[in-house]
């Protein structure tokens, strides 16, 4: 099948797609989930194309292993683990069966633990030893950071709760910003850690716990942990009524519509943090019932295989025309990138397509007064993916949100319909002749031709951010089914591990750099000169 979708490309790959876009076409590639409308009719994929591309899942046998992945099978194979981040948000489903047992009362009872803590939180009732928590200090990295401060943000306008802060990097610098903000008799720190062991996560919570001992006598009072390690989390003094625990089947950077999310509960309310998952579980019937080609998720992923597998365009730009949604690239980097960037398939073989591409962005407008320029004229072909909503939440500022609308349209009409030498010629034939008209309306050419796709929507509300949450899960889903590898380990992420703590006793100076290369070792020499 790819070589018959390669051929195809061939065919039509130097046809203007703008000439396809008609009403019939807006109408024929677009489709919808819920209140989500989903647009690519501007790119080249056209019938044949598209039927090629859903052969492909029917060849990969997407359907079952969608439907293995609900079931609780144990897909991630290569740590024989189920993938069951669904079934967090599984609120009105059936059971869920995983090595015989049934996992929904557990996940619905630590449901509702966290909802009376994050209650209690928020009406004081839980306080620090200074009275009312007025802040609160999620301590995590990766998919223990990522999502709720991604939901977080998302959801200012329904923040009504106490202030929250993200720590994750273990640069010092990003802790005590955030400790110099924060009064630690009033302040809960969560320390959100999967495996409880990640080094930056447990650094950062014993400055915390420093921190935290200067002015409060029992720390461990003011402390909260989201973990899957119990055992290690009691070895922290953490007590056993604020940990909220969650199995190995749900994968960190798939953690947050758990208890990795107790911070946007915190922040939001028990009702929304709900709101939430009903928008992800909304997604996930649609998952399971829509066609191929009205399925949101899996047309997503199909233009997602068409530009980077296909076409060859191996990154793609996400381009959220919704400031609320200012950390969603950076949340898709770990979604997208440590799922599906491998290159072994999951029976060992090496890949002979491009694996995942580089996801990268930053909310419109700000992008195009910065790097939009590379992606108008610059000699590679970028993919985009903008995200628009009708309305914002600020309706005495309604003009200006028509304004962003309006961007995000332009940008999209702008990359594919581009501008021509003709037309260039056109903008500056008053100013110029001759040569200099030549040279000076070759600068102003847009090649267009440049294919994006546009996820609307009425509002960015709990449940639509839910709703687009899963759907990025499923397209990474469909994408590495496809490709035949596996989305849910992350191998390629233990050797720089390994070798920073190898490292760590040479750059503190009571090891050698014997061993090192070259240029390892004469950094770890300047840093130390210069006082590391
Ligand atoms: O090193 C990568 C990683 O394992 C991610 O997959 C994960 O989200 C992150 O580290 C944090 O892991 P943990 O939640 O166990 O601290």
């Amino acid at each position: 099948m790819w070589n018959e979708l390669k051929t195809h490309h061939n065919t039509v790959a130097d046809r203007r797609f703008e000439t396809l876009v008609d009403a019939s076409r807006a109408r024929d590639f677009s489709a919808q989930a819920g209140d989500m409308l989903f647009d690519y009719a501007k790119t080249n994929i056209d019938a044949t194309g598209r039927a090629l591309l859903v052969k492909l899942l029917d060849d990969a046998g997407v359907a079952d292993k969608r439907d293995a992945m609900f079931a609780g099978a144990p897909i991630n194979e290569t740590e024989g683990r189920a993938v069951l981040h669904t079934a967090l948000r599984n609120l009105d489903g059936g059971p869920i069966t995983v090595d015989g047992a049934d996992v929904m009362p557990e996940i619905l009872s630590t449901l509702d633990r966290m909802s009376e803590f994050a209650t209690s939180v928020r009406d004081g009732s839980f306080a620090g030893q200074g009275g009312k928590i007025t802040d609160v200090i999620n301590i995590g990295i990766g998919g223990s950071d990522l999502g709720p401060a991604m939901a977080v943000k998302a959801l200012a306008p329904y923040h009504d709760g106490p202030r929250c802060h993200f720590v994750s990097n273990v640069d010092p610098a990003d802790i005590a910003g955030v400790l110099r903000q924060c009064d630690p008799a009033t302040t809960l720190v969560i320390v959100a850690s999967k495996t409880f062991t990640t080094i930056e996560t447990m650094t950062n919570a014993r400055t915390a716990q420093a921190w935290m001992g200067q002015s409060v006598t029992d720390t461990g009072a003011q402390f909260a942990a989201l973990s899957t390690a119990e055992d290690k989390t009691a070895a922290f003094g953490i007590d056993p009524s604020r940990v909220f625990g969650f199995e190995d089947w749900v994968g960190g950077r798939y953690s947050m519509w758990g208890p990795i999310g107790l911070s946007l509960m915190i922040a939001v309310g028990g009702d929304a943090f709900r709101a939430f998952l009903r928008g992800g579980q909304a997604m996930d019937v649609h998952f399971k019932s829509a066609a191929w080609d009205e399925n949101v998720p899996a047309l997503l992923a199909l233009v997602g295989i068409w530009h980077n597998q296909i076409c060859g365009y191996s990154t793609r730009s996400v381009l959220p025309y919704d400031n609320l949604l200012s950390r969603l690239p950076a949340y898709l980097q770990q979604l997208e990138m440590e799922s599906n960037g491998k290159g072994v398939s999951m029976d060992g073989a090496d890949l002979d397509v491009n694996s995942g591409p580089v996801v990268w962005g930053e909310p419109g407008t700000n992008g195009q007064h910065a790097f939009y320029q590379l992606i108008h004229q610059g000699t590679r072909v970028i993919p985009c993916e903008f995200l628009v909503a009708a309305r914002g939440h600020e309706d005495d500022l309604h003009h200006q949100h028509q304004l962003l609308v309006a961007n995000c349209l332009a940008q999209s009409e702008a990359l594919m319909r581009g501008r021509d030498l003709d037309e260039a010629r056109g903008k500056v034939a008053d100013k110029f002749e001759g040569a200099e008209l030549e040279r000076q309306a070759k600068h102003r050419v847009f090649p267009g031709n440049r294919p994006s796709v546009t996820i609307a929507y009425p509002q960015l509300d709990p449940f639509m951010l839910g709703q687009i949450i899963a759907l990025y899960e499923h397209r990474v889903f469909v994408e590495g089914v496809v490709l035949g590898i596996n989305s849910y380990d992350q191998w390629g992420v233990e050797l720089g591990k390994e070798l920073a703590t190898a490292l760590q006793p040479v750059v503190e100076g009571t090891q050698g750099t014997d061993g090192k290369d070259g240029s390892t070792a004469a950094l770890v020499s300047f840093l130390q000169k210069n006082g590391v």
